[in-house]
């Protein structure tokens, strides 16, 4: 077997996840471009409710939104982190340019299939306007994000990305975005706030079956790029919600016993008749939790705007002393 070092990321994160008990696979490996375009399709889901909640803040808070990003002065350079196909980042930008902000837009995505999208829908929408899409983990990307603080900074980080991460791993990642920072720059980050599990579980586990098609694509991307050979008709999506940890976990489930080549890894791997595979976590928040979690990032609340469910929330930090 080729020692971890010696593999890509995406083969040394597959050789980790499925040597482990229980096995995983980590959802960053989620966006190839077939990924990326599932991943439009559920956001136009009727059950996926998040997309839906931050569209309303954005619409109806963008004059709100837009005081508290300029605060004051009409320059600021837009970064967004994982930004996917930029629809609803577009309803802030357009409203942005009719106020004549002098705006840059930098959105930074792995996936080439959403950043295409996003910039074929901007240059048509706002040729005006000045952008620098960048292809790549937005964790190698972080450290490039410094500049010397002439111009504010608005970190995005929306889409409820964050509920995919451990808190710990939430409060690692702002802890970084800290050290990019300046004093005046600030993060504008959406949060997906408790509600009926009910709710919730539907979002994961959609009528059409498309968040289904979304986890199996990464079994189809691991036999493309590392030679496995996954039978998808082995494999079941399952979609739960926790609700004493207020987390919704979803998993592949094998309905039989069988075993898996992967040639780059040159390995076999064995799975139990419904054994299970976990794919994703969604954490969902209240605001004590997202509070808590800009304290202990080094951050304070700058403002919150909620959506007219109170299903979502997209929360405006700034950095403590
Ligand atoms: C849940 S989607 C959200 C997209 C967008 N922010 C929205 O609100 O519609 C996550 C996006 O982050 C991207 N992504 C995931 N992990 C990433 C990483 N480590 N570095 C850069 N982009 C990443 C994916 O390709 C995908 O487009």
């Amino acid at each position: 077997m080729q020692p971890a070092s010696e593999l890509s990321q995406f083969a040394a994160d597959v050789l980790h996840g499925l040597s482990a008990r229980p096995k995983h696979l980590s959802s960053k490996y989620f966006y190839d471009d077939e990924g990326s375009r599932l991943f439009q399709e559920i956001m136009r889901l009727p059950e996926y409710y998040l997309t839906a909640c931050e569209k309303e803040i954005f619409e109806t808070q963008t004059e709100g939104i837009f005081a508290a990003f300029a605060n004051c002065s009409n320059t600021f350079d837009l970064i967004e982190l994982g930004a996917g196909d930029g629809t609803k980042t577009a309803i802030l930008v357009s409203h942005f340019l009719k106020r004549n902000a002098d705006i840059t837009y930098s959105p930074i995505d792995i996936s080439q299939e959403a950043l295409d999208a996003l910039s074929e829908k901007f240059t048509a929408e706002f040729p005006s306007l000045r952008m620098q899409p960048r292809r790549g983990d937005y964790f190698d990307i972080l450290r490039s994000l410094k500049n010397g603080g002439g111009r504010r900074k608005v970190l995005l980080f929306l889409g409820s990305n964050i509920g995919n991460f451990t808190r710990e791993q939430s409060v690692t990642f702002f802890q970084d975005l800290r050290k990019v920072m300046n004093p005046n720059d600030l993060l504008f980050i959406g949060f997906d706030l408790q509600k009926d599990p009910h709710v919730i579980v539907r979002a994961y586990d959609d009528s059409q079956g498309v968040t289904a098609r979304f986890n199996l694509n990464l079994l189809t991307r691991i036999n493309r790029e590392l030679g496995g050979n996954f039978d998808l008709t082995k494999w079941t999506h399952y979609a739960i919600y926790r609700p004493t940890e207020f987390s919704a976990r979803s998993f592949l489930i094998s309905h039989e016993q069988h075993n898996v080549r992967i040639d780059a890894l040159d390995r076999t791997f064995q799975f139990d008749r419904w054994e299970a595979v976990f794919m994703e976590i969604s954490q969902k928040y209240s605001l004590s939790m997202i509070e808590s979690l800009a304290a202990d990032s080094g951050f304070a609340i700058k403002q919150n705007f909620f959506d007219s469910k109170n299903y979502y929330c997209d929360s405006l930090w700034q950095l403590t002393e």
